[in-house]
């Protein structure tokens, strides 16, 4: 009876132990090891979910979408000096995203966008997102399993961001973050967002630059915002909840989300998607989505689309233009 007693009572107390150690330890945790709390590097400024190009009526302009970049730097110069004829005050080009990463001279690409501010615009894809994040969280690796504790990203429309995906986060980001650093990564995210919309006020054309993907109705019904997730990483969409976008084929309900463009883009007849992304469609040209990833990254092409008036046909002509990657 005693020994039963006395193996009773330690039993309670290892517990007890076990139990006000994983309290300190959680505490400590929280408290100490929360990057938010003792992280000592800057944040980033809150980036534009929507940045809109409002009210072209010059017809001299022309707008250049471009396809995923991936840091090959010869061929972005290529298109610009070879193939549209340099870069013209009545250029505007508009990167798609995913210009950093996988190739070899992204610090390159990044520091034209910000010494061309004026005429190089830009989206972030999801490798710009995740470079940011290994910014932000430079014991990363340390919080992959707990992604709420990691310093987000703020955006106009959510804040507290953190990507779905940040287990796909790598030593390539993180090295290439230490490279750009704090003042280039901070200029990307103020001069970026996530969309540009442009308003061809003379036609009435609603051009819309995604890295991802946008759904029909998106940001022209006010009360439809799409989640910063979709725009940067979407490639499905669950047919019967548009709210429900991924990467990958949830179940049989889950469809590529430009075939809802090809049934419901009637209803916003102007609007058109330029996107990337998805490099395994490859060049992806429908009558309102247009998909210009075509893998330049993998040895295969540099896809671009430019936007110019013709006046005798009295319409935006948009012409189909690549580069040979190598
Ligand atoms: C843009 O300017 C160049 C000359 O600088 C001109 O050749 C070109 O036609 C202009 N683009 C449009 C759409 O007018």
């Amino acid at each position: 009876m005693d020994s039963k007693r006395k193996k009773r009572s330690v039993t309670a107390s290892t517990i007890l132990i076990v139990f006000v150690t994983c309290c300190l330890y959680t505490l400590y945790i929280l408290k100490f090891e929360n990057p938010r709390s003792s992280s000592p590097v800057s944040l980033l400024p809150t980036i534009n979910t929507l940045k809109k190009i409002e009210h072209v009526t010059d017809l001299n302009q022309e707008y250049v979408f471009v396809g995923d970049i991936h840091g090959n730097y010869d061929e972005f110069i290529e298109l610009i000096d070879d193939k549209i004829g340099g870069l013209r005050e009545n250029t505007t080009m508009i990167l798609l995203g995913d210009f950093i990463h996988k190739g070899p001279d992204s610090d390159k690409v990044v520091s034209y966008i910000l010494n061309h501010k004026d005429q190089v615009k830009c989206v972030l894809g999801n490798h710009e997102i995740l470079v940011m994040m290994a910014y932000l969280n430079p014991d990363y690796s340390q919080w992959v399993r707990h992604p709420k504790l990691m310093i987000p990203l703020t955006f106009s429309t959510e804040t507290d961001f953190i990507p779905q995906d940040i287990s796909k986060i790598s030593g390539a980001h993180a090295r290439l973050a230490h490279e750009l650093g704090f003042s280039k990564l901070s200029q990307l995210a103020e001069h970026c967002s996530m969309v540009i919309e442009l308003d061809l006020d003379v036609t009435d054309d609603k051009l819309f630059g995604v890295h991802a993907g946008m759904l029909p109705g998106d940001f022209i019904k006010s009360n439809q915002i799409p989640s910063v997730s979709s725009l940067s990483n979407m490639k499905f969409v669950n047919k019967k909840h548009w709210s429900k976008t991924s990467r990958e084929k949830e179940n049989k309900n889950y469809v590529r989300w430009f075939t809802m463009w090809d049934k419901y883009g009637d209803s916003f007849s102007n609007a058109k998607v330029f996107y990337g992304h998805d490099a395994s469609m490859g060049l992806n040209l429908r009558k309102q989505t247009k998909g210009l990833d075509t893998a330049c990254v993998k040895d295969n092409l540099l896809s671009s689309m430019r936007v110019k008036y013709n006046g005798k046909k009295e319409q935006y002509e948009y012409t189909l233009i690549q580069v040979e990657c190598s």
